[in-house]
């Protein structure tokens, strides 16, 4: 088989998966679960869960891609010959369709606001009236529903035509830009009166805050920010060069990933308290809050279209990165043409899509399990097929996968991997299935 064309440079490996890793995760998905689950303690919880468990899974991953220069499928057919493990595939596949499939209807809010920015319509209303545009915007389903499919539809369209790689490269400049606009703004919320409260709220840990469901949460949302579990980073890594140091680059991309949710954090708690806001006000958390951050800026409407831009621009990496799992799997396993392929896996995610953009609405009385559509697709994939998807890369690599390949990928590069590797080796085989296992347990009720 020929050779697949790689990253040309390590840095161009690095920005697809910090590509893939920031996004709404990140900005959206951190502040407000960290709101729902306390502050300070869930964020301990969280960093110590991504050093711990994201860092190693996230190895687990790069390995078992550039070991065989492979997708998921083929790569654990190649691993494990004659077993028939490579069938986790689909478990994958289903977890990075469901998370394509809340996360797109998100995107499309973001495209909405970025619309009401671009038209004036986001500024110069008072912090409780623009709660209140949030809420009539997701109570309207067509609103909903066309920002979703237009999302989907520009998604799909890169995905069609191939030119995944030309926004990564675009992203290379934007992402950059992304991250000094956070900079601002957090020096900005800093100088808010009352920010010192936001703060003591994200640094100081009041573990009597923290259940045993943010725990879980904590865990998903580590998956999740860092994608995690869904077979992405094996399908990235399947494109990395040969001589780098897989340690090196899972620490850079876990720690950007980090260091963006935790700015986002910080400009997002020191606001709310600021603002007399709920911290535990849910996914609309960041919409009610950041208008009312921009319009007390100066300049306010020009930071505003910016960052939602920038923001739509992460989120189109990350959903590509999402979207390439199927299109890749039915292209390299079921044979079916890019075309066919990229139109079956947009069939499926727009279905999906619209029940989740109709549950804030039409659909808003449909409970799954007590929950909505959304959230339930939410907490599914972040703290189920995530963590499973780990579970199962972790312990693969750990135990089942020939130790002279395991150590091989992991030393390659320079003498700190090779110190660092028993360490990742040890996490990989004992910390994190156990630690994904008895977490999983313990929500089930069993422990
Ligand atoms: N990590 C992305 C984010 O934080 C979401 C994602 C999950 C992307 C899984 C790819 C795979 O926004």
């Amino acid at each position: 088989m020929a050779k697949r064309a790689g990253f040309a440079t390590r840095i161009g490996a690095i920005a697809a998966s910090v590509g893939s890793a920031v996004g709404l995760g990140n900005i959206w998905r951190f502040p407000y679960e960290a709101g729902e689950n306390g502050g300070g303690a869930f964020i301990l919880v969280y960093v110590l869960f991504v050093l711990v468990l994201g860092i190693p899974v996230m190895l687990s991953e790069f390995i078992i891609g550039r070991s065989t220069h492979k997708s998921m499928m083929g790569a654990l057919r190649e691993l494990m010959p004659g077993s028939r493990v490579h069938w986790f595939t689909l478990v994958c596949i289903a977890g990075s369709v469901i998370t394509l499939s809340f996360y797109s209807v998100v995107c499309g809010w973001v495209c909405e606001y970025l619309y009401l920015s671009l038209t004036g319509q986001l500024t110069g209303h008072s912090v409780q009236e623009y709660g209140g545009i949030f809420s009539t915007f997701v109570a309207s389903p067509w609103r909903c529903l066309g920002w979703t499919w237009l999302f989907l539809a520009v998604n799909f369209v890169v995905m069609l035509g191939g030119v995944q790689r030309g926004i990564e490269r675009m992203s290379r400049v934007l992402m950059p830009l992304l991250f000094l606009l956070l900079i601002v703004f957090m020096v900005n919320s800093l100088t808010m009166p009352g920010s010192a409260q936001g703060l003591k709220f994200i640094f100081t840990p009041d573990f009597g805050k923290l259940t045993f469901e943010g725990v879980l949460d904590a865990l998903g949302q580590a998956f999740m920010s860092l994608s995690l579990g869904v077979a992405c980073m094996v399908t990235y890594a399947s494109y990395f060069q040969d001589n780098s140091s897989l340690i090196k680059d899972a620490g850079v991309v876990a720690m950007l990933d980090t260091l963006v949710a935790i700015m986002a954090g910080i400009v997002i708690f020191p606001a709310v308290f600021s603002f007399g806001l709920a911290p535990e006000a849910g996914p609309k958390l960041v919409f009610e809050v950041l208008p009312s951050i921009f319009q007390q800026m100066s300049g306010g409407a020009v930071w505003c279209v910016l960052f939602f831009l920038l923001l739509l621009f992460a989120s189109l990496t990350s959903t590509i990165s999402l979207s390439e799992i199927s299109i890749a799997f039915a292209i390299e396993e079921r044979g079916a043409s890019r075309n066919r392929a990229t139109l079956w896996c947009a069939v499926v995610v727009v279905a999906i899509a619209t029940l989740c953009a109709l549950s804030f609405n039409v659909l808003d009385q449909v409970k799954i399990l007590g929950r909505d559509i959304f959230t339930l697709l939410n907490d599914a994939s972040a703290n189920v097929f995530m963590p499973l998807g780990g579970l199962f890369t972790a312990t693969l690599v750990g135990w089942f996968l020939d130790r002279r390949v395991v150590r091989g990928q992991l030393e390659q590069g320079d003498t700190l991997s090779r110190r660092l590797s028993p360490c990742v080796v040890w996490c990989l085989r004992y910390v994190a299935p156990a630690a994904i296992v008895l977490i999983f347990l313990h929500y089930t009720g069993v422990l």
